[in-house]
């Protein structure tokens, strides 16, 4: 595929580049005043992925596939480091040695997934080693899955106790993400015969309403914040992320059910052709 590799690496990096520039800044926010030496490493390396994902946008679809092969290892190289540095923050929390922080130990770990989950792309797009489209599709939905679950119950947790619609609504789709999952997980263990095209297409089109209903209520959720018409703690910034990779993976299940489908074309080839 021509410039594929290319534009396939700027769109992954362009898009999580952003993502591990603002989990720098939400786990700064929940450190304490004293924390300054964890604060000064958030900011670092919000300062490195800002700079990340500027550069990005420096190179075009006619790239040296060179120039971006090495471009993915700098960047590989700066989220391991990233991974690394949400882990140390997990096991200070897990071991109760930030006592007042307010970064929930689920939200650490969810963010250091992320952070794993792009180092695994860069990784697959360098080797030039892409899943066959029936893992993936299994591969990929059992991670935003329990990435959107984390999400529904974080909304729940930072909403204001006051809020009681909201909050319920937020248990409610914690409760529908999980059960997703769970069936996914069920999809995994049955592989390789589970792997039919009418199972895979039936296991988008039911992932699909939910995201969509799920990136609904983020959107909606992210208006009232900004219009200060809820009460919560959630940062305006955290609304959009949590949305945004909302849409993300809608546009990959919208992929998949095209390879899967010869529909449409691919957008996100995240699988062999
Ligand atoms: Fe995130
Ligand atoms: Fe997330």
């Amino acid at each position: 595929m021509k410039n594929g590799f290319v534009i396939r690496s700027l769109n992954e990096i362009q898009f999580w580049s952003r993502i591990m520039k603002e989990h720098s800044f939400f786990l700064g926010l929940g450190f304490r005043r004293e924390d300054t030496q964890l604060i000064d490493e958030a900011n670092h390396f919000y300062k490195i992925f800002e700079g990340i994902e500027q550069k990005s946008y420096s190179f075009g679809e006619n790239a040296d596939p060179a120039t971006i092969l090495q471009f993915n290892k700098e960047v590989h190289t700066a989220v391991t480091y990233i991974w690394l540095f949400k882990r140390k923050v997990l096991g200070l929390i897990l071991t109760c040695k930030l006592p007042g922080a307010t970064n929930f130990p689920l939200l650490v770990d969810h963010t250091s997934r992320e952070a794993k989950y792009f180092r695994k792309r860069l990784e697959e797009l360098n080797e030039g080693k892409l899943e066959p489209l029936q893992d993936a599709i299994i591969d990929e939905n059992v991670f935003f899955l329990k990435i959107m679950a984390d999400h529904a119950k974080f909304i729940g947790h930072l909403l204001d106790p006051s809020e009681r619609k909201l909050v319920e609504q937020a248990r409610d789709f914690s409760q529908d993400f999980d059960q997703l999952l769970f069936q996914a997980k069920d999809l995994d263990s049955m592989r390789p015969q589970s792997q039919t095209v009418p199972l895979l297409d039936q296991f988008l089109d039911q992932n699909r309403v939910s995201v969509k209903s799920l990136r609904d209520f983020k959107k909606t959720a992210s208006e009232l914040i900004n219009e200060c018409k809820i009460k919560s703690i959630i940062h305006p910034l955290l609304a959009d992320h949590v949305f945004r990779e909302a849409e993300r993976f809608l546009e990959i299940i919208d992929a998949f059910e095209g390879a899967l489908t010869g529909k449409r074309p691919p957008k996100l080839d995240i699988h062999e052709a």
